[in-house]
């Protein structure tokens, strides 16, 4: 008899339900997705997660790995090995994705060494967003499936080199998001919340043009006439030297973000 696999009915552990793995259980949860098994260590976090979701939530990462067939680690790069290791006897041919920046594949398939490992890298409005993923040397065609479910359809495969560009888009989430506020804060007279919202309204007009192949520049020419206030104002940024400075900004992140060997 051929058993298949239907990740619809899989039970999905997320080790280390932090900012990031709350918002794949919500993703999941939003998804009718119910077979779900949180971990941390705080266990009033734990409590207000299983509340929250009404899902199972345990501090022991063994358990929960034990009883899943999927297992998605989100726990800070610095914790990953330690948690690899405890988990590393149960995860055999199970599907183990790592969500964390700065570990390979390879690092993580010298412990976990008979599981299929891959790596996504994703922000924190997981579906909504385009989630960059790696598969590893033992992970077959129907795990891109999961990592699609999980993550939105509109995950993309990558070189394993690339998934550090895309956490910086991750990163630039919350900065895109903070500038706003000081130029909001900035604003004399319209009240914050009206004007979030048409930044919100504006953002989708970006993002719009984004999606169908405008590129920034393109869209700034459009904005950008002779003599208007956006142009001279890109060129005082420029001649402050902001725009070197948020480049050199990405390097060095995406630098870090690189595993090291
Ligand atoms: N946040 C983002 O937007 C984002 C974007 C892209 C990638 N990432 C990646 O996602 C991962 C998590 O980042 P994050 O920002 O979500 O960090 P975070 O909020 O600190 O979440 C990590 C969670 O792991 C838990 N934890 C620590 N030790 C554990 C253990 N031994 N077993 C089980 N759980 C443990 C912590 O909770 P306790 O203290 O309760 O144990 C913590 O809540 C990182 O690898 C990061 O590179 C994050």
């Amino acid at each position: 008899m051929v058993i298949v696999f239907r990740v619809e009915d899989s039970t999905i552990a997320i080790l280390g339900a932090g900012s990031l793995g709350t918002r794949v259980i919500d993703a999941l949860y939003q998804r009718g997705h119910r077979n779900i098994i949180a971990t941390r260590t705080n266990r009033e976090r734990l409590e207000e997660i299983r509340q929250q979701f009404r899902t199972e939530t345990t501090a022991n990462n063994v358990d929960a790995t034990e009883k899943s067939d999927v297992v998605v680690m989100a726990v800070k790069p610095y914790r990953l090995e330690d948690v690899c290791q405890e988990i590393a006897y149960v995860t055999r041919e199970k599907l183990v994705i790592s969500l964390a920046a700065a570990r390979s594949i390879a690092q993580i398939e010298a412990i976990l060494n008979a599981s299929r490992v891959c790596r996504v890298m994703t922000g924190i409005f997981v579906a909504d967003e385009i989630a960059a993923y790696t598969l590893g040397s033992r992970c077959t065609t129907e795990d891109a499936g999961v990592i699609r479910y999980i993550f939105g359809d509109r995950a993309k495969e990558v070189k394993e080199d690339a998934l550090a560009d895309r956490t910086w888009i991750a990163c630039d989430t919350g900065l895109i998001a903070k500038a706003i506020e000081y130029q909001i804060a900035a604003l004399p007279e319209l009240q914050h919340d009206e004007a979030r919202r048409m930044y919100g309204a504006t953002l989708e007009g970006i993002a719009k043009q984004f999606q169908r192949g405008m590129t920034g520049h393109e869209i700034f020419s459009a904005v950008a006439g002779p003599g208007s206030f956006t142009g001279k104002l890109h060129e005082s940024l420029q001649d402050a030297g902001v725009y070197e400075k948020l480049m050199d900004c990405v390097k060095r992140t995406v630098e870090a973000c690189k595993p090291k060997t």
